[in-house]
């Protein structure tokens, strides 16, 4: 990394110390200065001012001048950290970031995705901001990064995490029912481990539950459906497979099994039967090729 260049946390912490400290000084000058003034001016103690004077150039240069340098400089800290969050290294690590209703993908340069955005240790990494659906925005409170995600804009933000661990990542824009539950987090492995977690293949291949276990991570289903039996924004997909399913179909009531063509439409074209007691709130799966539908079946059979 670019010596010169703070960290995100760097630039914002400096600009933030710097505008908390002017203002608590003066906070306490004030504060101070208006009870001195109450006491020692007060009527009882002085019925009769004791001077007529009505201007001091020398303190009124003073209260302009002084003032005017505090208010520059925190202009100056500001506007230092706002370049530094908008200046990416150059060797910085291009990462895709997908928002939607309700979770996160990551989408690496050589095609790896995950539902956690994985980063190597001591690189910059630079996060392209995409939302596929209605405004999110991408907030990790640890890098002092919070950017707006807005449908057909691509937006970027950058950080480096200069320690292993893992730290949250929030959308911190209303988006619906699910917004709660848009959470994932920033995972920093050292980079060797990072490359070997980049590079490794599938380990789930020939394997159609696991794979669909995998997909079902990717396109974010868990965010909405528990596997587990609990209640979510959706139903919980534990024993759903082969279970007979109270669903409205064009506002009728209607009864059904949940065998594997149910399950196939309701992720292709959710819309179709809405399953009682919940909102229609899934987005269409229609890109899903075959195989990935039936990999998330064959996991969904699992889950029973
Ligand atoms: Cu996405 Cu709130």
């Amino acid at each position: 990394m670019n010596p010169a260049l703070q960290t995100t946390t760097q630039a914002v912490d400096t600009a933030f110390y710097v505008i908390f400290g002017i203002s608590g000084v003066a906070l306490v000058g004030v504060a101070v200065a208006m009870v001195w003034f109450v006491w020692r001016y007060n009527r009882k103690r002085q019925p009769v001012p004791l001077s007529q004077k009505d201007h001091n150039l020398w303190l009124e240069v003073v209260w302009t001048v002084i003032p005017t340098i505090l208010v520059m400089l925190m202009f100056w800290y500001g506007w230092e950290g706002y370049l530094s969050l908008r200046r990416i290294p150059d060797n910085a690590l291009h990462i895709k970031a997908t928002g939607r209703m309700w979770s996160w993908l990551f989408t690496y340069d050589n095609g790896r995705t995950a539902d956690k955005l994985f980063v190597p240790v001591g690189q910059p990494v630079k996060v392209e901001l995409h939302a596929e659906d209605v405004l999110h925005a991408f907030y990790v409170p640890a890098f002092r990064v919070k950017r707006d995600m807005v449908p057909g804009m691509t937006n970027w933000v950058w950080f480096v995490a200069e320690k292993p661990g893992s730290y949250d990542l929030f959308c911190a824009e209303y988006c619906g029912v699910g917004h709660s539950a848009m959470v994932t987090t920033v995972e920093a492995l050292p980079a060797a481990e990072f490359q070997a977690w980049l590079t490794a293949s599938s380990a789930t291949a020939g394997d159609p539950a696991a794979r669909g276990a995998e997909l079902a991570q990717q396109l974010g289903c868990l965010g909405c459906h528990s596997v587990d039996g609990s209640r979510r924004v959706g139903p919980s997909l534990k024993g759903v497979f082969g279970a007979k399913r109270e669903v409205s179909r064009n506002g009728q009531k209607t009864s059904l099994i949940a065998d594997a063509a149910y399950l196939a439409r309701a992720i292709r074209e959710p819309a179709a039967e809405i399953a009682d007691g919940y909102p229609p709130a899934m987005p269409p799966y229609g890109q899903l090729s075959d195989t990935e539908l039936q990999a998330l079946i064959a996991w969904l059979e699992s889950l029973r």
